[in-house]
């Protein structure tokens, strides 16, 4: 048995107004500074208001959020009784917000989380996500990702119970995106597309969303990046990273996200331009060992219309068209190009294989890496030589 889940969803212009028709009394926003400053949690606020719905804001999400701001934020549920918990930002706001729905709905704590635990989190209160950026596409999964400060170290959680109720897709709420978090998020949904289209948990009912999102994210991207006013490249960012997110959240994501996650840990990179870095040279990794993936890589190529002819060569040239739009929308094409010196690299290396060896990531692909192999795909990222073996 397979499963496909979406929230249901409000896109596009005024959709916040979706906000007035919900029924209940306590809302808890859970947010970040930043956009409380932008203005964004006063458009909330007023549908919220119309819709006699009192509501209270914690902004105390940081990037990479960890398990003490998830505690802090159920504390404060705890206290304010919430029947809505909205989490509006990017990733780190929206998963924040379904740890701290459980945590408050089990009174648990978010290590505790168990994915095969059935919590009944709907009887104490609902989940609605609201991105500010166009990339992780957590409106639209169960997926959670907090940090273990203490170890270093990305913990993936969530339960089919985490997928948000509803999902709000707005364009005035990525409007003012800064074009260096437009391309890095923006790389998180191509990669989650990918990914998600050649994952071996992957299904009929991914495929279509998936396929359509990579479409979108190369025709849009280097728009939205060059002129953030460009409404509709921003509209068409907003969508495809929430099909994106159905796509791999229904599926897995995979290698890209598995070694990103692990610089993530240890260098503290931001997570879309991590992931979207290791992505050709895990795709180059796929494609040498891998008919399927190869097969599936030039599918995508094709209805892209980057390239037509055999599967090896409209592979090979996904994958170079992947570097082109990373380059375009100010990517670093490798991790030299980054501020990671060699050499703490290369000592953290122990460290950054064993994160990977152990996301769930890894294997769910067509070709799974041992150690040794994924130790030569961070070598090859860092130096920026293509996976050759
Ligand atoms: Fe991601």
């Amino acid at each position: 048995m397979q499963f496909f889940g979406v929230p249901f969803t409000a896109f596009g212009d005024d959709s916040l107004q979706y906000l007035n028709t919900i029924l209940g009394k306590r809302a808890l926003i859970v947010t970040d500074k930043n956009i409380v400053k932008l203005g964004l949690i006063g458009l909330i606020g007023a549908e919220l208001k119309q819709a006699n719905i009192d509501y209270m804001v914690f902004d105390e999400v940081e990037p990479d959020p960890s398990i003490q701001t998830v505690m802090k934020s159920t504390a404060i549920a705890k206290d304010y009784k919430p029947d809505w918990i909205i989490g509006v930002g990017g990733g780190s706001s929206m998963d924040t917000s379904k740890s701290t729905l459980v945590c408050y709905a089990a009174n648990i704590t978010p290590l505790d989380m168990s994915p095969s635990d059935f919590y009944n989190l709907r009887a104490t209160a609902k989940l609605i996500c609201i991105p500010t950026t166009s990339g992780t596409g957590s409106e639209a999964t169960w997926a959670i990702v907090l940090t273990d400060t203490e170890n270093e170290r990305k913990v993936g959680l969530g339960s089919y119970e985490t997928l948000p109720d509803i999902a709000i897709l707005d364009p005035r709420m990525v409007m003012s995106m800064p074009p260096q978090i437009t391309g890095d998020t923006g790389m998180d949904a191509l990669c989650h597309a990918i990914e998600g289209y050649v994952a071996t948990w992957r299904s009929i009912f991914t495929d279509g969303p998936g396929l359509v999102a990579i479409k979108v994210v190369f025709e849009n991207l280097k728009k939205a990046f060059d002129n953030g006013k460009d409404e509709d490249a921003r509209k068409m960012m907003m969508y495809a990273a929430s099909m994106a997110g159905t796509s791999f959240g229904n599926g897995m994501a995979g290698l890209g996200h598995s070694t990103g996650h692990a610089i993530g840990g240890l260098f503290h990179m931001p997570h879309g331009r991590a992931v979207g870095l290791y992505l050709p040279y895990t795709m180059e990794y796929m494609v040498n060992g891998s008919e399927e993936a190869k097969a599936r890589y030039a599918v995508i190529a094709r209805f892209c219309n980057i390239a037509q002819g055999d599967d090896k060569s409209c592979a090979l040239k996904l994958i170079a068209a992947v570097r082109d739009l990373a380059k375009n929308v100010g990517q670093p094409l490798a991790v030299k190009d980054t501020n990671i010196k060699r050499d703490a690299y290369m000592k953290a290396m122990p460290g950054l294989v064993d994160r990977a060896v152990n996301e769930a990531m890894t294997i769910a692909v067509t070709r799974v890496p041992d150690a040794e192999e994924l130790e030569k795909m961070f070598v090859c990222a860092y130096d920026g030589k293509p996976c050759d073996f």
